[in-house]
């Protein structure tokens, strides 16, 4: 027995009243009014409010059903309705209100009176209502989606969350739950037809769904909106105050006038529209800030960045070729091919304006002039120089600059440096770009790509600086000491100059005519005061310095000047000719001796050439065998490449021990040991394979090697010599070490093309193609040729 009090009791005691068989029909629109639901209703139109007063005074029960939307006036009704008791009922001034309870589902069968107001035979609807686990699962999400429905949409009222807790019959929630959610008539129509209730729940669900998202956006845009509105006005709130503040406190003219120092500054910049849009709107920034915040100076420090750079500031070209070949030829000795492209470059310039800019790169040893020789290109053309080394930069920032985000931030060290020059138009070099490094902070090497490529450097952005600057007007050059470790992709873009090292001669002819006046000059010296002759420079060059450029060379005489300057300031010399003898009095002892005649006095020594990056370099492999049983021992940090070498060579010598007149078990009681000195420098490389089987075989035939020889080759196991690489800086090393015969692999004759001919000059060359060709030349009796012959060159 159910509570007589319960929503329930209630509810079930409405189905019980019996329905009239005719009922007056009025017509509704904009709602449904659902069985069980309270609905508070008016009326106005005459015939409407006839009919309710008629209704009130017989059983208070009429039948409400939605009408069809139309464009004319005629009512079309749906043909399902909801049967309505009055519950209570009140006259208006114009028209009439009642509360009416829908009692049931009814269907029009019969229209029996169609004026003044229509009546009809209804029919009661009873609906399909199984009682099953999933119809009351179907129910209770229902009911949750609603409860969840009117959190977020807070026009319903709470209790009736409260009251669909309370609702047990699937039916009625549904009922009860569309009269409530705000789904507009038809769907709510939709819903009184269906008499299926777990068809009605799935529906509901739908609806439900598709309202709290509907609400739930428009919901967050109201919100977004509302913040906006709120961020906006407090921070104008805010800067009036602040303004106040300032005026307050007597800030604000310096501000103005700083303020106005800055908008005149940007103006002058003669910036890019971007640059100065982005400009301006910093400069409004600062202009809301309190010169005493934190963010001021950071702000402020930018705006100097984007007012300070040559935005459109550029160096008027010295297009006039004969004076820039003058300058080129003042500073720098030789280097023909390097000058002949600048004066091309220039020529072109002069013709095209616009034309977009080469990336040369320089080449070659240490000390051979790569970046003097850029700063004389610039001091040529009459452009700002700028050089920044490369060497041992890692990280991208240092090319491109750190986000302003960064607590001091800086832009990279292209903007810093055209910052600097204040021209946008400067002969621009980059250094050691060999020397480039890569690591976890970012690849350098493609920050540079951007810079280097002439298709998007007109739009260089920097970090830093967040608007783009043109580079396309900046001359860039790069200098290396090799090409290997370069990347590819950056090498694509280089015109590579080789600048190959300077023979003796030259290295005289370039101090005696550059060096030398230049020290004299920076030392405040003239050539009264101090001569150099020459066999001292010579003497220089040849015992205080080995290398392939001019770099110690000129270090050397600086030392001299640095002496003399200051016998000179002191009053205690006025004139001086440094000669041979009194260079060790400036310079202390000799540093390297010309040691090939003094080291291969004995045998078990050879000669060999070697490449380094610092140019070409004569080294010595020394042999010598202690008692033992077949061991090979190999020193002076050899890499892998060269042991094998050394391995190959010492089979060769074996498995021709007869020709040599070795016994044929010379090496089952010996041990051999091979040394390349100079010994802290790792070695590698197969091209001191032909090397090492001389000074073996010296070593076992007690044979000397020719001292004025130096030889280079890689071998194989029958004896054939294979090229190898270098040669050009190899010959140059033999040429300064003083050799006059060099032995070359027979395949790379043709590289003697590109050495340079005062290194070739008095040079004697022997190319090899089988070791025997080697033996032959290189020692002074031929061991196995009793004649004691000498190969005579080619
Ligand atoms: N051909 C040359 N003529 C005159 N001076 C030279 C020549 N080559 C190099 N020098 C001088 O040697 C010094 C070292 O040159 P540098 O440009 O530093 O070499 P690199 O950059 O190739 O290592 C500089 O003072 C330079 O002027
Ligand atoms: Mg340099």
């Amino acid at each position: 027995m159910a509570d007589p009090l319960s929503l329930e009791h209630e509810l079930a005691e409405l189905g019980k009243i019996a329905i009239p068989e005719r009922l007056s029909i009025l017509p509704i629109s904009g709602f449904v009014l659902f069985p069980h639901v309270v609905a508070p209703i008016s009326v106005s139109s005459d015939i409407y409010v006839q009919m309710v007063n008629e209704v009130v005074v017989k059983d208070r029960m009429l039948a409400l059903v939605l009408r069809k939307p139309s464009d004319n006036d005629a009512d079309e009704l749906h043909g399902v309705g909801t049967v309505g008791r009055i519950l209570k009922f009140m006259k208006l001034p114009n028209g009439v209100s009642f509360i009416c309870q829908g009692i049931t589902r009814i269907k029009i069968d019969r229209i029996v009176q169609k004026e003044p107001y229509m009546v009809a035979e209804v029919q009661k609807l009873s609906e399909v209502a199984e009682k099953s686990e999933d119809v009351d699962a179907l129910a209770a999400s229902v009911r949750n989606m609603f409860l969840h429905f009117i959190e977020v949409f807070p026009q319903i009222p709470e209790q009736a969350g409260a009251v669909s807790l309370n609702i047990e019959s699937p039916s009625r929630l549904c009922d009860f739950i569309m009269a409530n959610a705000p789904a507009d008539a038809l769907k709510q129509q939709e819903m009184l037809e269906e008499l299926n209730v777990r068809e009605r729940l799935k529906k509901l669900s739908k609806i439900l769904q598709s309202e709290t998202q509907k609400v739930e956006l428009s919901n967050k845009i109201q919100s977004e909106i509302a913040q906006e509105m709120g961020d906006q006005q407090r921070k104008i709130m805010l800067r009036e105050q602040l303004k106040k503040i300032q005026a307050e406190l007597g800030e604000k003219d310096d501000k103005t006038t700083e303020m106005d120092n800055l908008r005149a500054k940007i103006s002058a910049a003669k910036m890019t529209a971007e640059a100065e849009k982005i400009a301006n709107k910093e400069l409004d920034r600062l202009g809301m800030m309190s010169p005493a915040a934190p963010e001021y100076s950071v702000s402020r420090t930018y705006l100097d960045w984007l007012t300070d750079l040559p935005w459109s500031k550029s160096s008027q070209d010295n297009l006039d070729i004969q004076h820039a070949a003058k300058i080129l030829d003042e500073d720098h000795y030789d280097l023909q091919k390097v000058k002949k492209r600048i004066i091309e470059y220039l020529a072109v310039r002069k013709l095209k304006k616009d034309m977009k800019g080469p990336i040369l790169c320089f080449v070659g040893p240490p000390g051979v002039g790569k970046t003097s020789l850029g700063r004389s290109i610039a001091r040529s053309m009459g452009r700002e120089f700028i050089r920044i080394s490369l060497g041992g930069v890692r990280d991208e920032a240092e090319i491109r600059g750190h986000r302003r985000t960064y607590v001091a931030a800086l832009p990279g060290r292209i903007v810093q440096n055209l910052r600097k020059a204040g021209k946008n138009n400067p002969v621009f070099m980059l250094d050691e770009i060999d020397k480039l490094g890569t690591d976890f902070r970012g690849d350098p090497s493609s920050a540079l790509l951007e810079v280097l490529d002439p298709e998007q450097n007109n739009s260089f952005s920097d970090h830093y600086l967040e608007v783009v600057f043109d580079l396309s007007k900046v001359f860039f050059i790069a200098t290396a000491n090799i090409l290997d470790t370069v990347p590819p992709a950056l090498r694509d873009r280089l015109e590579v100059l080789e600048i190959p090292g300077y023979t003796e001669e030259e290295k005289q002819y370039i101090a005696r005519n550059y060096i030398v006046p230049r020290q004299l000059r920076e030392h405040g010296l003239t050539p009264e005061n101090l001569s150099i002759s020459d066999n001292a420079v010579c003497q220089i060059i040849r015992n205080y310095t080995r290398e392939s450029g001019v770099r110690n060379m000129e270090r050397e005489i600086a030392n001299i000047c640095r002496g003399v300057a200051r016998q000179v300031a002191e009053g205690s010399l006025t004139s001086t000719a440094v000669v041979e003898k009194d260079v060790v009095t400036y310079l202390g002892r000799a540093r390297f001796f010309s040691e090939i005649a003094e080291r291969i006095s004995t045998a078990g020594i050879a000669t060999g050439l070697a490449w380094t990056p610092a140019g070409g370099d004569i080294l010595f492999i020394e042999a010598t065998r202690m008692k033992g049983t077949k061991g090979l021992i190999l020193t002076g940090q050899l890499g892998d490449v060269m042991k094998e070498s050394a391995q190959a060579g010492l089979s060769y010598v074996r498995s021709k021990a007869e020709t040599f007149g070795l016994a044929d078990d010379f090496y089952e009681k010996t041990d051999i040991h091979l040394h390349v000195p100079a010994g802290a420098i790792p070695k590698d490389g197969p091209s001191a394979g032909v090397t090492m089987v001389c000074a073996l075989i010296s070593m076992l035939t007690g044979h000397l090697v020719r001292s004025d020889v130096a030889m280079t080759g890689e071998i194989t196991l029958r004896g054939k010599v294979l090229p190898v690489g270098g040669i050009k800086e190899k010959v140059l090393a033999a040429k300064r070490a003083g050799i006059n015969t060099v032995i070359l692999p027979h395949l790379n004759e043709k590289d003697l093309d590109e050495t340079p001919e005062t290194a070739k000059k008095d040079m004697q060359f022997i190319f090899a193609d089988r070791i025997d060709d080697v033996i032959h030349a290189a020692f002074l009796n031929a061991p196995g040729r009793p004649d004691g012959y000498i190969a005579a060159p080619r």
